[in-house]
């Protein structure tokens, strides 16, 4: 089914997200203190971060991403199965969500859970999703790069509005229990960040167990590990050629998007995200 829910306005891919699961996240899902969230944008490597956290939590020890799906270990609230497993499961909690902050429970506001909010450059996360929704049989697929500009930029696109999510969650940034990461940082010093995720969430970690983090959470473990590189996606969902592990780079946008795309790119980004101070993005 290439079809969108749509919600308060937001398009949701209709067979992952149903409406009565979003009304539920809303309205009464109840964050609990020792819940940890993964929050992101699709597309700005919510999955790398996942398994990150997760080798974190084994402290460098593979056995459990090598033997549990990555939608099982951290299940995405919004999707009708995450949420049935999240209500049932003991806690700690590992949770995912690409929620904007205006549709995510509201209990998170007045509770100490973690949060961490990964970010990548839009460009990026844009052509990724051109990708990757070209080879899925979950939402509508749009006949060129140039249109699906278009829809992003307006944000007529599934979980709506890079612009408006961004703005939303990092509304937040000034937290303790917010912390702001983003893809690029990541690419250029893993190490660095995998420390400030143990930093962020109180873990100390030898070093033999940090290289393992490192090791077992790269692009080339993770596009061979079944768990992780959504090999496992119902078979009805994806087309030959497939692939969650595409190209695992920066800047990538600028190999597909002509002069003229990147201008007018600039230009709504540069009015929608007036009044962030200077430097405050990476690719920037
Ligand atoms: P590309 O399509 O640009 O390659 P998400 O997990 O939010 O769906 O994001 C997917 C993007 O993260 C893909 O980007 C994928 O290659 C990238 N990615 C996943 N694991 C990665 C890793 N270990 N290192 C670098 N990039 C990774």
């Amino acid at each position: 089914m290439l079809d969108y829910t749509c919600f308060e306005g937001i398009l949701f891919p209709a067979n992952l997200v149903p409406k009565e699961t979003l009304q539920n996240v809303c309205n009464k899902f109840v964050v609990k203190e020792d819940d940890l969230i993964i929050l992101t944008y699709p597309k700005s490597g919510t999955n790398w971060l996942i398994e990150i956290v997760c080798l974190i939590q084994t402290k460098g020890d593979p056995k459990w991403i090598q033997s549990v799906p990555i939608w099982d270990r951290s299940p995405w609230i919004e999707t009708g199965k995450g949420y049935d497993q999240l209500i049932k499961m003991e806690g700690p909690r590992l949770m995912t969500s690409h929620l904007p902050m205006h549709l995510f429970s509201k209990s998170l506001f007045s509770s100490k859970a973690k949060v961490i909010y990964l970010i990548r450059n839009p460009r990026d996360a844009l052509v990724s999703r051109y990708f990757f929704i070209r080879k899925l049989n979950i939402v509508k697929k749009p006949d060129s790069l140039g249109t699906y500009i278009e829809w992003f930029l307006k944000g007529n696109v599934a979980y709506g509005s890079w612009f408006e999510h961004i703005r939303g969650w990092l509304s937040m940034r000034e937290c303790d229990n917010f912390l702001v990461l983003y893809y690029e940082d990541m690419k250029k010093d893993t190490m660095g960040t995998i420390k400030k995720i143990c930093d962020f969430l109180g873990k100390k970690l030898e070093p033999n167990e940090l290289n393992s983090v490192l090791k077992y959470s790269s692009f080339q473990f993770m596009k061979e590990n079944n768990m992780s590189n959504y090999s496992l996606m119902e078979k009805e969902l994806i087309l030959t050629g497939f692939t969650l592990m595409r190209k695992g780079t920066i800047e990538d946008w600028k190999n597909h998007f002509t002069v003229a795309q990147a201008e007018a790119f600039d230009k709504v980004f540069q009015k929608k995200m007036a009044g962030f101070p200077p430097g405050m993005f990476p690719w920037e």
